[in-house]
């Protein structure tokens, strides 16, 4: 793993594949033995947690369903806080025990709306597993769940997470490089 260009940007290698497929068997390891016999419904938030959402499928062997919605409000490297309404999500909630599958909860403002919009719908229980998580960042008051991985608070991308949509195809996960680092090396 070397550093990667992505748009305007450098970024240099901070979690291997190895190190986030293990902190992956930990969660999935977690969300079975509490879900096992409810029939959880898996909520993916598109785009970034298409990775973590089927890497965490294909480990637990329990009655399950997965379904995404999109909700949009990061652009470029800082988070503007708006956020829209969820779209495509057609499953019933009502009565189910629903799993929101984020790629990264950072200050929360995007997992706090879901979560509110989702709740209106009467599940029987409502709960966030996230694969990356920005203790620093966070300014919500929502427990997070099942963490996959915390990190520092710094921007990065890889295994789903992106830079202006460029980055989600690389293998484990990339850290910004600040560039007056990259000036001079
Ligand atoms: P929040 O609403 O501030 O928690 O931001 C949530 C969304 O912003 C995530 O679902 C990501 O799409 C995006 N995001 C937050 N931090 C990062 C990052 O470090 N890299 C790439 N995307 C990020
Ligand atoms: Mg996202």
């Amino acid at each position: 793993m070397g550093k990667v260009h992505l748009h305007d940007r450098w970024f240099e290698p901070f979690i291997t594949p190895q190190e986030l497929e293990r902190a992956i068997d930990r969660v999935a390891g977690e969300l079975k033995q509490h879900y096992a016999g409810k029939r959880p419904l898996f909520i993916g938030v598109l785009n970034g947690a298409f990775f973590f959402a089927a890497e965490l499928v294909k480990r637990l062997d329990i009655e399950c369903e997965v379904s995404f919605i999109k909700v949009a409000s990061y652009h470029g490297t800082a988070s503007t806080g708006k956020v829209s309404d969820l779209i495509g999500l057609n499953e019933r909630v009502e009565g189910r025990h629903v799993v929101v599958v984020e790629d990264i909860v950072d200050t929360g403002r995007t997992l706090a709306h879901v979560m509110s919009l989702l709740a209106e719908r009467h599940p029987a229980s409502l709960a966030v597993a996230t694969l990356l998580f920005k203790p620093e960042a966070y300014t919500g008051t929502l427990p997070i769940d099942f963490i996959a991985l915390r990190v520092p608070n710094a921007f990065v991308v890889g295994s789903g997470l992106d830079h202006n949509g460029l980055g989600r195809n690389l293998p484990g996960i990339y850290r910004i490089v600040q560039s007056d680092q990259t000036a001079s090396s």
